[in-house]
């Protein structure tokens, strides 16, 4: 096939999204996806990487990939790959590939580094402080209670915890013994945790906002408004239940996921908003970075902030990357090509490109899995579900049924051979697919997600019914 070869780094939804924005456009002939998933095969153009029949993983491999294949351009999903150093591999082979260099990935991969860095350039953060030495810790977390017990802190692992190393308690006994279990005793995050860095909790809304920088020119992206708690606000007994099957002490807690769904476009990031966030936040950030280490931070960048109700954003945190599912809702709408939008950021030219994005609204539901009983006879028991123990290796079935205008990108899916030898699709990991519909306006968008979603069945299968609810 003629036209561009692009290698994309990822193995869940949000690469299959990548994968899927890299095939519309005209330039590109085929797209390679590394790991990958089963969902890596279904869109036009798109394939799975392999070398001798293996799917390359370790970046040396996933570079041999690219010089066999000649690769054209190569695009990085997790922030894994970019803080061991993908991008610094890459680049010493004359690759062309978009992500920051292991150096810049650090603003994820360290919250302690990132958030004493942001106080240095005056972008604003919620009050925090760096521990190495719990007791000091559990000092400052008693001042937090002690100024107000209605206070909330918020405990972060400063290294890479997949996701879930950050915990908010609402009491200082729970912020003592959050503590304790990071740094101390079972060190839940291993050595991601031997540092942490405490924040006062600050009310407010949480806005997901990202960018995109050529090191010189960082352009605003469209954002989605996400759900990161495992069940919808009125489903307590599920709530209850999860805890206990997980032995978790705080039995109301509803625990917190990668996400369980989200929409797009934001219903309050208005321009104004964006605007105040790109002066005071965005650009401040990757400039200071440039000017602090003499490192230029090119790719995605994604904050988390909470924004006060006089709008006032602070930065929660910094990740070097596209988040999923936000991905999945976000990148269905870009009408630019995305394959010339990642040239122009390799090429430093983000100054003479205008992004345009379809008005149609997208709203992506996440199917996880949830709660299941597998038999005794193999082995089994009653799980809790995604993000606690859950069932792997559970036959799909109705993807056939989906529209088909309505999308589904797979996170955590294979093809393999059930007991009758027949090839079938199955789940590998907590979260699934991610089923995404567009609609005129969000209601009709939210209509037929959940109409196509009913269709997908696995045992224990499981999705938030209230995404996009108080919206339309
Ligand atoms: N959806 C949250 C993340 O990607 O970090």
């Amino acid at each position: 096939m003629s036209g561009a070869k692009v290698l994309v780094v990822d193995a869940g939804g949000r690469g299959n999204a990548i994968a899927h924005a890299f095939a519309r456009s005209e330039a590109v002939g085929t797209v390679y996806v590394a790991p990958g998933n089963a969902g890596s095969e279904m869109m036009d153009k798109c394939r799975l990487a392999t070398v001798d029949g293996k799917v390359p993983k370790s970046i040396p491999d996933l570079l041999k990939f690219a010089q066999k294949e000649s690769i054209d351009l190569t695009f990085v999903g997790p922030e894994g790959y970019l803080s061991e150093g993908i991008v610094n591999a890459f680049e010493a082979d004359g690759q062309r590939i978009v992500g920051p260099k292991k150096e810049a990935a650090i603003l994820e991969g360290s919250k302690c580094y990132t958030k004493d860095l942001l106080k240095s350039l005056r972008v604003p953060v919620p009050p925090c402080r760096n521990f190495s030495d719990p007791s000091e810790a559990k000092e400052y977390a008693r001042e937090i209670f002690a100024e107000d017990p209605r206070n909330g802190a918020v405990i972060k692992a400063d290294g890479l915890a997949a996701g879930k190393g950050s915990i908010v308690c609402f009491s200082q006994e729970e912020a003592l013994s959050t503590i304790e279990r990071i740094m101390v005793s079972p060190r839940l995050f291993g050595r991601a945790g031997e540092r942490i860095e405490i924040e006062k909790r600050l009310q407010g809304r949480e806005l997901m906002f990202f960018a995109l920088s050529d090191g010189r020119t960082v352009l605003p992206l469209e954002s989605a408004l996400d759900y990161k708690r495992a069940f919808a606000p009125d489903e307590k007994v599920a709530v209850r239940l999860f805890n206990k099957l997980s032995g978790n002490p705080n039995i109301d807690n509803n625990p917190n996921t990668g996400g369980m769904g989200g929409f797009s476009p934001h219903p309050w990031l208005d321009e104004e908003l964006t605007d105040r966030i790109m002066k005071r936040i965005a650009v401040p950030t990757v400039r200071g970075f440039k000017d602090a280490t003499g490192h230029e931070y090119v790719g995605v960048i994604y904050f988390g902030l909470m924004i006060s109700e006089e709008r006032e954003p602070y930065v929660l945190e910094i990740n070097v990357r596209l988040g999923d599912p936000e991905a999945e809702v976000i990148l269905p709408r870009l009408k630019t090509d995305f394959y010339q939008l990642s040239s122009a950021v390799l090429d430093g030219r983000l100054d003479r490109v205008k992004l345009e994005w379809s008005k149609e609204h997208c709203l992506g539901v996440c199917a996880v899995s949830g709660r299941a009983i597998k038999p005794l006879s193999s082995g089994g028991g009653e799980r809790p579900g995604y993000p606690g123990e859950h069932y792997t290796n559970m036959p799909i079935s109705g993807l056939e049924k989906v529209d088909p205008d309505v999308l589904v990108y797979h996170n955590g899916t294979a093809l393999g051979n059930d007991a009758q030898e027949k090839r079938r699709l199955f789940t590998t990991g907590g979260r699934v697919l991610t089923l995404v519909a567009h609609g005129r306006s969000l209601g009709e968008a939210r209509t037929r997600a959940y109409e196509n979603i009913k269709r997908i069945r696995f045992n224990g299968m499981r999705y938030r019914k209230d995404i996009g609810q108080d919206y339309v």
